[in-house]
């Protein structure tokens, strides 16, 4: 099919959902992320009520491309949308391979990625359990995760590294932080992966909800310490940055023996 047909084609399904894609000028974005697989699972998920009008672009990042919508109950929900066709998935199976709940999986692009967002939302649901805020994860289905929106009035709430907050609120936030991380390894048996001033959002109140946990990997993952001494290295950059008193060694202890 010519690539105009094909948008064209694209563009009259995401009508039919009721979708109002802010980049719909962006054939190149309508192309990658709205693929047929894609839509039909948009469609399954509006037929179940979970979507009821898409909302606007906020984000295409590395794996995803994130929007808000109107979800069930009229509620402002996030829709985060794996890639398939222009994911890096070779970066990404290293956080696969190694975590037994996910030993059988192919190692194909495709399988790969359905994996990661299958990840997230489980990710998502243990760690929420164990006591630490991240957004509420509604459904799963095939590469399109449904979750609680982080914001207000379909505006969403600004990473970490975007907010400036008075130095007794910024401590706040790291020992929030910190306190989330021992939870993740203590009590949820999980290390995040990726965690920085870009995967943490800062709610009214300066509440940080910790957010993109797909990499997320077990404590019998054998490169979980690795990620996690990382992990501790980017926190403690990032605040002492913004004037807090932090070492790598003092937060590797609240986390690991706190
Ligand atoms: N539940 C949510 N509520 C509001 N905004 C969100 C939510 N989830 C993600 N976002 C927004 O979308 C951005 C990208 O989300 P996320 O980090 O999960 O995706 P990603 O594709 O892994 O991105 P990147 O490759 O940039 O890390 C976030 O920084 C945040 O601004
Ligand atoms: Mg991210």
């Amino acid at each position: 099919m010519r690539p105009d047909k094909k948008i064209l084609k694209i563009e009259a399904k995401l009508d039919k959902l009721r979708i109002k894609h802010k980049d719909s000028d962006n054939h190149q974005v309508a192309e990658n992320v709205f693929d047929d697989a894609t839509l039909k699972t948009l469609y399954y998920l509006s037929n179940r009520g979970y979507i009821k009008a898409f909302g606007g672009s906020i984000s295409t990042g590395k794996e995803a491309n994130v929007f808000d919508a109107i979800g069930k109950n009229d509620k402002d929900v996030a829709i985060k949308i794996y890639r398939i066709s222009s994911s890096n998935f070779k970066a990404v199976q290293e956080y696969i391979l190694g975590d037994h709940r996910f030993e059988n999986v192919k190692h194909d692009r495709k399988n790969i990625v359905l994996t990661l967002a299958k990840k997230e939302f489980q990710n998502l649901k243990r760690v929420r359990d164990a006591g630490v805020r991240v957004p509420q994860p509604f459904v799963i289905e095939r590469n399109v995760l449904i979750m609680e929106f982080i914001g207000q009035n379909s505006i969403p709430s600004p990473q970490l590294r975007n907010v400036k907050m008075e130095l007794e609120d910024t401590k706040h936030v790291f020992e929030q932080i910190v306190e989330y991380m021992r939870i993740m390894y203590c009590d949820a048996d999980m290390v995040h992966s990726d965690l920085s001033e870009y995967n943490i959002l800062i709610e009214e109140g300066a509440t940080p909800v910790i957010i993109d946990i797909g990499q997320g990997v077990l404590r019998s993952h054998p490169m979980s310490e690795q990620f996690l001494k990382r992990d501790v290295s980017n926190i403690a950059r990032f605040f002492k940055k913004r004037g807090v008193n932090a070492t790598d060694e003092q937060i590797m202890t609240t986390i690991t023996q706190g």
